[in-house]
């Protein structure tokens, strides 16, 4: 079923009277990378996923995008469904979200997944790659920055067995809002650092990153683990940055078993 709320696409499978999950998509994605997850889980969990605002479904507004409105947008997604401390489960940009909306409000989630994903916020070479990239898409136009982009996220294993699932995915985020791409690229470079915070995070929590995640690789996310009290760190293999998409079962199966600690 979907839903309008503060105007972003909100989807919600399962019944609603179970524990919730909101799953918060990476860049430039939308919620399909959610599919695999939502599929196996709805059954037992009310599973909410969306599209970010600019990209996918949800509009784009003035294109003028902070993290800080981001999480805005999970707040009011999670209030308005009434959900009673949900799961929360991101990636990448998804995860810069929940990381900060954990800053901002841990009380309102009972637990984490934190998949292929920073606490850092960008340096300055990592500035000037994403403000090359508003250039590129500004002279290029989106589709070239989208194909390397994502070409970059995937591990060779999936793009060789899944060549047109993989070709797919690029085409649909082609299509997007340039000025969505632009304002999460601008959101992301402007986003606060949350290393901080990871030893408040007192709710618990599973790390999961891909072997081959050339973006967020183990060697980054190992140690983000670690800072968390009692956090769960799993590498899912044959996989790159987008671990859900290139590993569903591994990933499913390392949810599920996170999932089953919190019930007893
Ligand atoms: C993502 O997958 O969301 C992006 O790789 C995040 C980023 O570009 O920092």
């Amino acid at each position: 079923m979907k839903e309008i709320i503060n105007g972003l696409s909100v989807f919600l499978e399962g019944n609603s009277k179970n524990k919730s999950i909101i799953f918060l998509h990476g860049f430039p994605y939308d919620h399909t990378m959610w599919k695999a997850q939502v599929d196996d889980l709805s059954e037992k969990y009310f599973c909410v996923t969306y599209d970010i605002r600019g990209l996918g479904e949800s509009p784009v507004g003035d294109g003028q995008f902070t993290m800080e409105l981001f999480v805005d947008d999970l707040e009011i997604i999670v209030d308005k469904l009434k959900l009673d401390r949900p799961i929360l489960c991101g990636l990448s940009m998804g995860g810069y979200i929940s990381l900060r909306a954990l800053e901002r409000m841990q009380e309102k989630f009972s637990a984490v997944i934190l998949c292929d994903t920073r606490a850092e916020a960008d340096g300055n070479e990592g500035k000037l790659k994403r403000a090359g990239a508003i250039k590129r898409i500004d002279t290029e136009g989106l589709a070239p920055f989208v194909k390397d982009f994502i070409t970059n996220c995937f591990g060779d294993n999936y793009k060789q067995n899944n060549k047109t699932e993989f070709e797919k995915r690029i085409a649909k985020s082609s299509v997007f809002n340039p000025l969505g791409v632009k304002g999460s690229l601008l959101a992301m470079l402007s986003r606060t650092d949350t290393s901080d915070y990871l030893n408040k995070i007192k709710i618990p929590t599973l790390v999961i990153c891909g072997e081959f995640d050339a973006l967020t690789p183990p060697a980054v996310m190992k140690p983000l683990a670690e800072k968390i009290n009692g956090a769960e760190f799993v590498v899912i293999k044959n996989s790159g940055h987008m671990s859900p998409i290139e590993n569903p079962g591994e990933v499913n199966e390392a949810i599920k078993k996170f999932l089953g600690r919190l019930e007893k």
